[in-house]
Order: C-alpha cells, then structure tokens, then sequence
C-alpha cells in the first residue's frame, strides 16, 4: 500500500467531545500564573546553548489531510537531551534547590523527565538519584547514568519506582523532584510545567500571524497538554479546539473528562509510547484540562512505526524529521479525525484549518526508534 493510501486509511479508536469545555482564560492563568510562566522563560532562554526547536510545516501530510496547513513543534532538537522534558525537570531542580549546592535530587521517571533532572541536576554539581521501572529500556537507563546519576531499577511498573523513590527520599532527606502531582506535593510539578510553556512562547513568535485553529496535544499524565493550555491562554489571541490524543491503552484523560472526575484507568498492555503509558490524570494538568480541552482522542500502537519512517523519509515535509514514539500520536490522530467525514465536519477540519501538531521526541530511545525506523 503507498504511503498515500496508508495514512487516508488510519482510524482512531475512540472520540469524545468534552461537554464541559468552557476555556477560562483567568482560571487557567490562576493555575499556572503569567509570571510563573514569564520567568521560566526568562530563566531558560538564558541557559547556556538555548536556541528555540524548529516549527516545521509538514506541507506533504497536508496535500492528502487538504488542511490550510500542518504545523510540526520538533523537539528532538531541544538542547541536547531530544524531547520537550529537558525543558521542565531541569527547570524545576534549579527553582527548588534555590542555590542549595548540598541538595540531592530524586525522581521516578519514564525516561525523558529523569534525563532533564538528571542533566538540571549536573549543571549545578548536585547527587542525582532516578528511579525506574522494569519498562525502562537500559539504553535510557544508560543515557541518565551518563549525566551523573544513580539509576535506581524497581520491580513493577512505573507507580511502583515512584513509591520506592518517595519511601526512599524521605528516609534520605532527598528532595524529589516528580512531573506527577499528589494531595501536597504541587511545587515541582507547577515549575516543570512552566518549564514547558517555553513551548508555546517559541510558536506564539514562529507562526507569525498565521492563526492556529486547532492543535492536538499527547497526554500521559497530562502536564504537556496542561502546560500547553496555559501557553495558549498566555500568548494566543485565539482559542484554538483543544484535541488530546493518548494511547488506547492509557487513555486517564479521556475517561477522567467523560466521568467529569479524576479516574486511575487499569492499564492491560503498556504502550508503546512509554512516556504515555500513564493511568491517572496529574492533579495540577487536571484542574486545567478539565474546562479546557474540546475533545479527547485514542489510538493503537498500529501506525507508530509507519509514522516515524514517514517522518525520517521526507513523506510529511521537505525536510528529514526525527521523531520517536510518542511525536507520532498527533499525526496519526489528525489523519485519523480527517478520514472520518461526519466528525471532521462537526470539528470545522477544512481547508482554513492551521493544526498545531508536537513532535515531543527525538530518537530519546535510538534502540527502539532504530527498530520502528526498521521494521
Ligand atoms: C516522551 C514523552 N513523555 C511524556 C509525555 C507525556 O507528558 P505528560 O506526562 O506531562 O502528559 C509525552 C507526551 O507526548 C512524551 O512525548
């Protein structure tokens, strides 16, 4: 089958409209503050080697999607570290710490958040201790041990290295630092998100005047997509429809927005997208998302692979994109929402829509972008 006929046959899994979509600006903003927001730009703008990642158009996807243009955030170029995480843990660590140089640092992490602590945590000479599940690959593993860290592997899934690095920080006097929000425990988790407005900051200046009309955000445990959210509340002059896309497999978000409450899933099959592979909606992200977000979007691991070759062989854009996993889940969700005429309709998906897609990572994890760009 070509690439043509491939991506106009993608299918999503599951659509829900949010019926309690109603974008408050002011409340966001009380969420996640303006100047929460302008001082982690201020903050990171000023590290050493900070340039702002790409805003590619992936003008060959749209001559099939016919959209007026899609829009692709590339974040495998941020810093050094190949995903969008390098811009909130190491952010957070410096924040916390507050020039404490005797500090150690904990996490648990799927991966790209302890490599962004671990590397915060470097540049200003402090222990760093990461703790991962059995579902980390070592290559990741590995990565973070190049940044100084201690990688500390715990049996199970990724809520079990979260318990043992809180059992075990509390015992060491560690200072966590976690993307995840708990009942006390909001500090960190706000600062990586504000980490992450930078984002939102770049594109507000790379679209120009172009307006973006809809934008698809991945969700895990949701603080991309709510960091997303209070970017646009504070840069945008429009509300775009707020789409957001999660394995069907872990879909926290979409079944806390149809309960209208926070429900932990049960996850039966990790996905692919490891960074995703979430069961429970973040406290902070939710409080933003719940009102915000227009719709909410699953799909299979199935067109991951096709995705990232796509990407890698120049067949979405003129220029070579390097994207891993968790950058396939927008493109695969906006093919899919375009090939089903009744709800691209109803989501005004036509030839004046300017999509806002995130390529999240790079080849964060070579050994399986090597296998998805293979297979
Ligand atoms: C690598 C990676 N990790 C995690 C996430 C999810 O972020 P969050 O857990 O903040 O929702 C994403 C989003 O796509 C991602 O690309």
């Amino acid at each position: 089958m070509s690439s043509k006929s491939e991506v106009l046959q993608w299918k999503y899994v599951n659509f829900l409209i949010n019926k309690n979509n109603n974008f408050n600006k002011k409340a966001i903003l009380k969420l996640l503050s303006s100047e929460d927001i302008d001082e982690a730009y201020k903050t990171i703008s000023n590290w050493n080697s900070y340039s702002p990642t790409p805003l590619i158009s992936l003008n060959k996807l749209n001559q099939k999607l016919k959209l007026k243009k899609i829009l692709y955030k590339d974040e495998s170029k941020r810093f050094h570290l190949k995903s969008f995480k390098a811009l909130g843990g190491a952010y957070a660590v410096e924040k916390i710490v507050k020039g404490n140089d005797k500090a150690v640092i904990s996490t648990a992490t799927a991966g790209n958040h302890g490599r962004s602590v671990a590397w915060g945590s470097k540049k200003l000479g402090l222990k760093c201790k990461i703790f991962i599940s059995e579902f980390v690959s070592e290559f990741r593993a590995e990565v973070m041990r190049s940044f100084g860290a201690d990688v500390i592997r715990v049996k199970g899934n990724y809520d079990n290295s979260l318990k043992e690095c809180v059992k075990q920080s509390k015992e060491n006097n560690w200072q966590i630092v976690q993307d995840v929000a708990w009942q006390g425990y909001k500090l960190a988790p706000t600062l990586t998100m504000a980490g992450y407005t930078v984002m939102m900051k770049e594109i507000s200046e790379q679209v120009n005047k172009e307006k973006i009309s809809h934008v698809i955000l991945q969700a895990g445990v949701g603080g991309m997509a709510a960091a997303m959210v209070a970017g646009i509340a504070r840069y945008l002059n429009n509300v775009p429809k707020i789409i957001v896309v999660e394995p069907d497999s872990a879909a926290c978000v979409l079944e806390s927005i149809k309960a209208g409450k926070i429900k932990k899933i049960s996850i039966k099959k990790e996905s692919l997208m490891g960074g995703m592979s979430c069961d429970e909606v973040s406290l902070v992200p939710w409080e933003i998302l719940k009102n915000s977000v227009s719709h909410c979007i699953t799909v299979t691991d199935d067109h991951i692979s096709k995705t990232v070759k796509s990407l890698a062989n120049c067949e979405f854009s003129d220029e070579k994109i390097v994207g891993g996993e968790c950058s396939t889940p927008g493109i695969i969700s906006l093919a899919s929402l375009c090939n089903n005429k009744k709800i691209k309709n109803e989501i005004n998906l036509n030839e004046d829509s300017c999509v806002l897609l995130f390529g999240c990572e790079g080849d964060a994890d070579e050994e399986l972008y090597q296998k998805l760009l293979n297979s």
